[in-house]
Order: structure tokens, then C-alpha cells, then sequence
């Protein structure tokens, strides 16, 4: 256990130094529970922001995007049910004041910081709380939106309007969601702002289960896109008596994070009609599906397949986190194993020293050549020593370094490509760099 918790310092260690992700609001002492992310985290962000757009959306047929508001009409979370029971334990300290989740604790008396007595246990609701325009009353309250869920299921008649899908079909989105937590902990994994990409897949009541069989492959497809170790992801069947108060049926994917095997990563509900009925009679307006092949009116079922990107980042992070002693290169290196499908930096290039004009005018050439191709992941780089360069690539996991050397520009004999994980080095000729770099990043 010691050497996770060190590995998980090693990580935050890691992701601030080369620019992933920066404490919230640092230079005031931070904020609690929030994160910013730099230049690298944005892309890794990024690439895996697209992986499951693409495997969910845009090698669909059946499912449209979504972009709803942050800010939404207070009745939304009154109908969904998050005013009335969007809470957790919480108890207070009588002597030193702090306040703890009390499902986090193993003694429920004692206060784990200075030995007080707890009071009382009570319910916080932890959604974010704000009022909209100049009036603060009881009706301008409005709630920073504690998923997006409820985005899809409001709009769920307009893209009925809008597109005339068929059943079953799904409504997808990625966005910010917000929560109060009383302990937000383990770097990202537990934020108060953190993203969600969620999906709420309609169907007619009896097929829910063959679409919940198919997500739940689809979910694990997925760790498999973003590179996860497989043995590190686990099924966790929610048990029927510990279920959200919209749920017939929850499986979390669970993955072992080094800060204490099995959390939560993902998860997967049969939500019912439960979301659609309540707004249906909350609002008034109609949310029923009329299947005209049978002349028969209902309110869908949804299967809500419900992602966390932050904690999908913290996942790959954390799994990609290793470290060897490279062979003929005689010292400890710490080198991120991203898949090239997320890797924030795909390809380096180098001019092999930087104050040779013809060497860095031909490094500059391939450079921008495969930048045309692959965009923001292809990085140029001169500083330093060949082996800082590696070294310093190794750590924000760069898969692939080339390096343009003399017999580059004097022989015409290609370039080096380097791997990142094997150490190991080969030449390539320049116009077969493209099809060698495609048939390497199976994007
Ligand atoms: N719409 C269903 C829903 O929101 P949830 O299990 O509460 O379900 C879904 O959240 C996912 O959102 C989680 O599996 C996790 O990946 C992510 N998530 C939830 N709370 C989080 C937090 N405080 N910080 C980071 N990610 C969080």
C-alpha cells in the first residue's frame, strides 16, 4: 500500500511539474475540491473526449448530441427528485467544529482529527445553490446541475421535434457537472466540478434488458479504447436496497485506482420511465413516445450509461504511471505508457544537435510536414541533450521520438524513430513516416 500512496504522490508530482493538471486556484492557497488542467492535461482531455464521442455518437446511427445549460429552471431538480434526497451523511464535530461524510467513517462517535464527540448524523444536499438575475428570492433559485442527465431528459421533446427518431435511440452529452462533497479527496477522483459524457438511451419497457447487455459491453469497449489495463476494471452490481432513488438496476465498473483497489470509475442504471414521468407531471407537456407501426402510445425506458472524463483521465494517469531502468542507458526512468490513441504528445521530433542550421532546417521540415497530418499532437524540440530530450519525453509519454542526425541530411538514409517503452531505436525513410506513424497509433 505504501508504494501506491507513494506512486499516487509521484503522479501529482508528475501531472503539475510537466503541466497536466494544476491545484485550483493555486497562488490563493487553492480552492478545495477543484482542478485546472494545462496544456498536456487539456489534450490527453481531449483525445479521450473524442474516443467516446466517436464510439458513442459519431459511428452511430441512433444517437444525438446534446449541449444543455449548466444553469437550469429549479422545478427540473425538484421533478428529478435531487431537491428532496440529492444528499449525503453528514456529521459534525462538537468539539473542533469539522464536518465528515458518515459513510466515510469507521467510528461514527469519534471525531477522526482531535477525538471530539460527532453529533448527530444529518442529509446535505449537495447540489450548488445560486440565484438567477438581480432578485434573490425563492424564485430565482437556481442549481449549478448536479449531472447532465436531466439536460437530455428536458430536451427530450424537442429533438423528438427536431429529428423524428425511431425507438430505440439515445441522447448523448458532455459537460460540466457540479457537487458539493464533503470530503472532496484523492486528487481528482472526488471533485466539486468535474465532467461528465453521459448518455440516456430510450427504449420500449421490454427491451431494457438487451440494451442494458449491450451497454454494458459498450462501457467496457471503451476502457479498452483509452488503453486500460483490463484486470484493473471490475464489475460491481449495486445491491437492490443501496440503489439511487431512480434505479431498478445499477452496475458500477469499478478500477483500481492506487489509492485503494475498486472505486467507482463508471456506472450503468436502468433509470425506467422515472425521469421522463416526473417531468412529464411536473410540466405538463406530453413526454410520451406514439409508435405509429402499432398505434400505441408510451413513455420510454432509459438506460443511462453515465461516464466520468475527469475520473477516465486520473484512470489513464494513473495506469500509465510506470518506471524501469533502461537497459545501456544505466539510470531510473519514469516514462507515462499512454496509449498513442490518448497521448497528449504523439511524435517529437528533434534536430539531433540544435546548432547545426542544416540538421534543424531538416527537422523543422519533417516536423511541419506530419503537424499538417496530425495536428497539435506532433511537438518540436531542441532543447537540451538528445537524452534529456528522451527523458523529458518519456514523461509525458510521447510513444514515438524522431531524431534528424547526419546521416539524415548526408546520406539520405531517413530518420530514427525511437519507442518509448522499448527504448529501442529504427530508421525509417521520410515519406514512410506518415503510413509507419498511421499504422502505429490505431487511430
Ligand atoms: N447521471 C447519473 C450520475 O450522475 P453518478 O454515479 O452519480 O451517476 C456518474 O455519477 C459518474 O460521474 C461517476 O461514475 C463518476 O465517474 C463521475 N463522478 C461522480 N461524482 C464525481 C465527483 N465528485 N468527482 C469526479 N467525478 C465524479
Amino acid at each position: 500500500m505504501k508504494k501506491e500512496e507513494n506512486k499516487m504522490e509521484e503522479l501529482v508530482s508528475l501531472c503539475k511539474r510537466r503541466g497536466f493538471i494544476y491545484q485550483g486556484s493555486e497562488i490563493y492557497g487553492g480552492l478545495a475540491g477543484t482542478w485546472d488542467y494545462g496544456h498536456l492535461g487539456v489534450a490527453l482531455k481531449n483525445n479521450i473526449r473524442a474516443l467516446w464521442w466517436k464510439r458513442f455518437v459519431s459511428d452511430r446511427e441512433d444517437m444525438y448530441g446534446v449541449d444543455a445549460s449548466i444553469l437550469m429552471n429549479q422545478n427540473v431538480w425538484k421533478a428529478s427528485g435531487h431537491v428532496g434526497g440529492f444528499s449525503d451523511p453528514l456529521v459534525e464535530c462538537k468539539k473542533c467544529k469539522k464536518r465528515f461524510r458518515a459513510d466515510h467513517l469507521e467510528d461514527k462517535k469519534k471525531c477522526p482529527e482531535c477525538g471530539g464527540e460527532l453529533g448527530d448524523e444529518k442529509q446535505f444536499n449537495m447540489m450548488f445553490k445560486t440565484h438567477v438575475g438581480a432578485t434573490e428570492d425563492e424564485t430565482s433559485i437556481s442549481y449549478l446541475r448536479p449531472e447532465t442527465a436531466q439536460g437530455m431528459f428536458v430536451n427530450f421533446k424537442n429533438v423528438m421535434d427536431s429529428f423524428h427518431p425511431k425507438l430505440p435511440f439515445g441522447l448523448a452529452q458532455i459537460g460540466k457537472a457540479f457537487r458539493n462533497e464533503i470530503a472532496p479527496r484523492d486528487f481528482t477522483f472526488r471533485s466539486r466540478e468535474f465532467e461528465q459524457m453521459e448518455i440516456e438511451y430510450f427504449v420500449r419497457p421490454t427491451d431494457w434488458k438487451e440494451k442494458f447487455e449491450h451497454f454494458r459491453s459498450q462501457v467496457l469497449e471503451f476502457t479498452k479504447d483509452v488503453g486500460l489495463t483490463q484486470s484493473k476494471i471490475h464489475e460491481h452490481e449495486i445491491d437492490p436496497k443501496d440503489l439511487a432513488h431512480y434505479s431498478k438496476r445499477t452496475i458500477d465498473f469499478e478500477f483500481d485506482f492506487p489509492f485503494g483497489e475498486k472505486k467507482e470509475l463508471y456506472g450503468l442504471a436502468y433509470r425506467t420511465d422515472f425521469d421522463l414521468s416526473a417531468h412529464s407531471a411536473a410540466s405538463g407537456v406530453d413526454l410520451a413516445y406514439f409508435d405509429e407501426a402499432n398505434k400505441e402510445r408510451f413513455v420510454p425506458h432509459c438506460i443511462e450509461p453515465s461516464f466520468g472524463l475527469d475520473r477516465t483521465v486520473l484512470a489513464v494517469l494513473s495506469d500509465a504511471y510506470s518506471e524501469d531502468e533502461m537497459s545501456g542507458e544505466g539510470e531510473k526512468r519514469v516514462f507515462m505508457k499512454f496509449s498513442p490513441r490518448v497521448a497528449p504528445i504523439k511524435v517529437a521530433v528533434f534536430p539531433l544537435l540544435k546548432n547545426k542550421p542544416n540538421l534543424v532546417e531538416k527537422a523543422r521540415e519533417v516536423f511541419l510536414n506530419l503537424k499538417k497530418v496530425h495536428g497539435a499532437g506532433i511537438m518540436f524540440d531542441d532543447n537540451g541533450n538528445i537524452g534529456k530530450r528522451y527523458r523529458r519525453q518519456d514523461e509525458i509519454g510521447t510513444p514515438f521520438c524522431i531524431t534528424v542526425d547526419f546521416e539524415t541530411v548526408e546520406k539520405g538514409t531517413g530518420v530514427t524513430v525511437r519507442d518509448r517503452d522499448s527504448g529501442k531505436q529504427e530508421r525509417i525513410m521520410i515519406e514512410e513516416l506518415i503510413p509507419f506513424l498511421n499504422g502505429k497509433m490505431m487511430i
